[in-house]
């Protein structure tokens, strides 16, 4: 499997837009989902963990899947004793998990997904009856967001059709909004935030 967050992974912890918009993230989730200390979650493209941890303080634990070696070891250098991330370096939709979580979260990685009808389908299976599933990704973009888009299945989300891919999987109150807005140089770029209920 190809390594396409190798370089990256160097610096990811240092950029201000990856932390600030993780935090972003995190806050919103929060503020949509009730996380207790009994749930036990997902984060979909943990990477170096920016919002896996944030999470991590408010459930029981969170396991951490990425297809990046590079940015799970920066994930696991982060581990404590008091609060860590279980990693699995692999694509749960080739390879699933073989276990189920409360509720599933996701910062900035759907946009590498190439089968969304897979992923929420996957992801349907796998979360336990009344989960959740919260995923933060980039709005409909023109292709500019990153400088290089290898990697890149989707240049952001239209809001319907992404409904209706996750309401077609089976999921139920999807909520679709905005909670961010990342400026670049040449252009403004909307962050959305996807709930559902299985
Ligand atoms: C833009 S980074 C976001 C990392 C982290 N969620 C954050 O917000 O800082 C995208 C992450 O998704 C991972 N990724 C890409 N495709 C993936 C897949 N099919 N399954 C799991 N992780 C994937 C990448 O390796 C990378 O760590």
């Amino acid at each position: 499997m190809k390594d396409h967050f190798k370089e990256k992974s160097k610096n990811w912890d240092k950029g201000d837009v990856q932390v600030q918009g993780a935090k972003i993230i995190a806050d919103a989730i929060n503020k949509k989902i009730e996380l207790t200390k009994c749930m036990e979650i997902l984060d979909f493209g943990v990477g170096t963990g920016l919002l896996g941890f944030d999470i991590a303080h408010r459930v029981k634990k969170v396991y951490g899947v990425d297809t990046s070696v590079s940015m799970l070891k920066k994930l696991e250098a982060k581990n404590t004793p008091e609060i860590s991330i279980e990693t699995y370096c692999q694509d749960i939709i080739a390879k699933p998990l073989g276990r189920a979580f409360d509720g599933l979260v996701s910062s900035m990685t759907l946009h590498h997904v190439k089968d969304l009808k897979a992923f929420f389908e996957t992801i349907y299976r796998d979360i336990n009856e009344n989960g959740f599933i919260a995923i933060a990704d980039l709005e409909s973009e023109d292709g500019t967001f990153h400088s290089d888009n290898t990697g890149v299945f989707h240049f952001g989300f239209e809001k319907d059709q992404l409904c209706r891919i996750a309401a077609d999987a089976g999921f139920s109150d999807i909520t679709f909004q905005n909670i961010n807005t990342i400026n670049k140089p040449h252009r403004d770029f909307g962050v959305f935030l996807l709930t559902a209920k299985k």
